[in-house]
């Protein structure tokens, strides 16, 4: 190869084309045939002339150089997909007692005296995905992100070898759903290479696989190795198997890996017995579990079964008891959470718990201190379970130092110094100083751009501490008025007008490009889902579930604002699932009026969407209030309101105006009467059933 200097334009520019060309190919052959023919170092190479090429004749680069392609990372976040079926979540119980229960209550549902039969999975420890086939031809991937709408990671999952592109006799639409998951293997590989070259560890084997597939360059994610099993479906326009031992069948069939460890268990005495198979497995498999998954078998019974909210009735998790280890409490701090909770931790010595190090754990409230009378330099035992953050789970008496003394919980806020004072009913004490606590404010706007509120790809949490110790954020609003104070740095006779401007872009760590990233990241989200901006606005005790359900009955966030700030709370307080306490807090969020003053500041800046119905927007029931009467011939009462709730209808126990349609069955009474008086709408049981068709 002749040396770069000796290149006349000519020869550089032919080159350059051939490079291309060929990195092309081989793109095509590595990520969509799984059949690399070029070796990782050939790869690099060409990728390294061509990088030489560019920089001696900057002005050959071509529009479809590869140093333009992929490996250059998007530049605001991922887009979102929309998931067409919810990606759900599972119950979870921890003991067989609990999984019997489960299992009578499903034949309570059911009206029957047989268990059904189940297939128990392993419950992979990954990332779920959703991957979606038209035609056979793997077309766009998501993660769950917060069930309706997720990632795109079309990119990222296509460097994932064990993924197929082209599938052959599928249904036309098929999406099928798993984990990503790194093998224990590969995750102490790549902490090694990390720790090595001076790097932040992975915690362990999901966060590892976590943090390599939400790559913006699905490059990084191709050099990471990860796995996946399949063990579901979302949207499928044929469905061409009757039981979920059958669809893996399908899956294999099609080159899906499945787990090998899933099995059909006929009884309690079965799936018992393979869970304490699977968990004296467990140390030795080559990724990790967490538990067991329990699906009914038959999807005919699932279908009856449906959904509660976010989980299936069909399904559960059993979780493997949390591990355990010992060691000594160093330190106990308290910090300030965003709704002014004063939180104790506990400092540890770092230790080793089931193959993830502890330092902390938590030491929930000032209680739970007293009650297990937990002192600084105690020896205890803690334990961690999951995702749940470590705890304390009992103090060593005789191991305890003699000069030790009771842990005392302080009466003021150790940020802000003002009071903290415990309400009757509470077991929380609270910092009373409000947004001028640096710790709450901090708190509030980490939680304000967080992942499942307004999700600013750039504003992590140590910027938002350094931007607002240094009066660039003070409240969620500077956010967004944050380009329009920036201004770029003035060298010249008029630096002093400048005075008090920010200047973004000469502070340390930053430069022009993040700069701009920044401000793109946020401009990209001035557009805003109702259940998002509901979760960000931080109203004490509404987390992303209950704001899901705000945005579903109220629509739109100027109709529950209306209500909230009139306190009409009648609407609010028929939601399932939301309480007076609750409602209470709402009230008075929208009492206060610096949160009033702040959310209309916002609603200049940005623009809140009305809330879109998915799955059953279009569907017959849809908002309508039915109620039931008489004995159902085909399924029981249960059965019936769950398949309503499921097409988006409320289900109401007595008939008024209000209602939309009577469903009778046999022998109904006094509410037939009545709906046949106010003129109501009458359905048979199969007229219902239709709905369902
Ligand atoms: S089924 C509607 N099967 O566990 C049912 N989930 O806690 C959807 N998971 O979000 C899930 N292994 O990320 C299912 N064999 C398995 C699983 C599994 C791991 C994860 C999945 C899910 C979470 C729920």
């Amino acid at each position: 190869m002749k040396p770069i200097e000796e290149l006349t334009a000519e020869e550089a520019a032919e080159e350059l084309k051939l490079i291309a060309q060929e990195m092309a190919k081989s793109d095509i052959a590595y990520y969509q045939n799984d059949a690399p023919y070029l070796t990782d170092s050939q790869y690099d190479a060409l990728k390294r002339r061509n990088t030489q090429i560019e920089s001696r004749f900057p002005e050959l680069m071509r529009q479809d150089s590869p140093s333009k392609k992929i490996g250059a990372p998007l530049q605001s976040g991922f887009a979102k997909i929309r998931h067409r079926f919810p990606m759900l979540s599972l119950g979870d119980v921890f003991s067989t007692a609990e999984v019997e229960d489960f299992i009578m209550g499903i034949k309570r549902f059911l009206n029957t005296a047989d268990t059904p039969e189940f297939i128990a999975e392993p419950k992979i420890d990954g990332l779920s995905f959703s991957a979606r086939y038209e035609h056979g031809i793997f077309t766009s991937g998501a993660t769950r992100g917060d069930g309706t709408e997720g990632e795109d990671i079309t990119q990222n999952l296509k460097t994932i070898r064990q993924l197929p592109q082209k599938i052959e006799n599928a249904p036309e639409i098929l999406e099928v759903r798993g984990e990503v998951y790194m093998a224990k293997s590969d995750f102490f590989a790549l902490n090694e290479k990390y720790a090595a070259s001076g790097k932040k560890v992975f915690a362990n084997p999901r966060n590892a696989a976590a943090g390599s597939l939400r790559q913006l360059d699905p490059k990084i994610t191709a050099e990471r190795n990860l796995s996946i099993f399949v063990y579901t479906w979302g949207e499928v326009s044929q469905r061409m198997w009757s039981t979920q031992e059958d669809f893996f069948e399908h899956l294999k069939k099609w080159g899906f890996p499945t787990n090998p460890l899933n099995k059909l268990c006929k009884n309690i005495t079965e799936l018992k017995q393979n869970f304490e198979k699977i968990m004296e497995l467990r140390p030795s498999l080559s990724y990790d579990i967490d538990g067991m998954v329990y699906k009914i078998n038959s999807i005919a019974l699932q279908e009856r079964l449906g959904f509660l909210t976010r989980t299936p009735r069909w399904a559960i998790a059993h979780k493997f008891p949390a591990e355990q280890a010992l060691t000594r409490i160093n330190n106990i701090r308290i910090q300030v959470g965003r709704t002014g909770a004063l939180t104790p931790v506990a400092d540890l010595e770092p230790v080793n718990v089931g193959g993830v190090i502890v330092s902390h754990a938590t030491l929930h409230n000032e209680d739970e201190i007293k009650r297990k009378d937990i002192r600084i330099g105690d020896m205890v035992i803690v334990q961690r379970a999951g995702d749940v953050i470590p705890q304390v789970v009992s103090v060593l008496p005789d191991k305890r130092p003699n000069d030790s003394q009771a842990f005392i919980f302080p009466h003021h806020c150790p940020e802000c110094g003002a009071h903290a004072i415990r309400e009757e009913d509470e077991a929380v004490r609270r910092c009373t100083g409000g947004l001028t606590c640096p710790a709450q404010a901090i708190e509030r706007l980490r939680h304000f751009v967080s992942r499942e509120a307004f999700d600013i790809e750039g504003l992590g949490a140590k910027i938002i501490e350094d931007f607002y110790q240094e009066g660039i954020l003070k409240s969620p609003v500077d956010i967004f008025s944050l380009e329009r104070r920036n201004r770029p740095l003035r060298q010249d006779l008029f630096a002093a007008l400048d005075d008090g401007a920010i200047h973004l872009e000469s502070k340390e760590g930053w430069g022009k490009k993040s700069v701009e990233n920044l401000f793109r990241a946020i401009n990209a989200k001035r557009n805003i889902s109702l259940p998002r901006f509901i979760y960000a606005l931080g109203i004490r005790q509404v987390g992303t579930a209950t704001s899901r359900l705000i945005a579903k009955n109220y629509g739109s966030f100027s109709s529950f604002m209306h209500d909230m700030i009139n306190k009409e709370t009648a609407k609010l307080v028929t939601i399932d699932g939301i309480g007076g306490a609750m409602a209470k807090d709402i009230v008075e969020f929208f009492g206060e009026s610096h949160n009033l003053y702040i959310i209309n500041a916002l609603l200049k800046e940005i623009n809140v969407e009305e809330y879109i119905e998915t799955a059953d927007s279009n569907s017959p029931l849809s908002g309508k209030t039915i109620v039931f009467t008489g004995t159902l011939q085909n399924m029981t009462r249960a059965e019936a309101k769950a398949k309503g709730l499921s097409l988006g209808a409320k289900v109401a126990g007595s008939v008024s105006k209000n209602t939309d349609y009577v469903i009778v069955g046999a022998d109904a009474g006094s509410k037939a009467a009545k709906a046949q008086e106010l003129g109501i709408k009458i359905l048979t049981e199969e007229e219902f059933m239709s709905f369902f068709a």
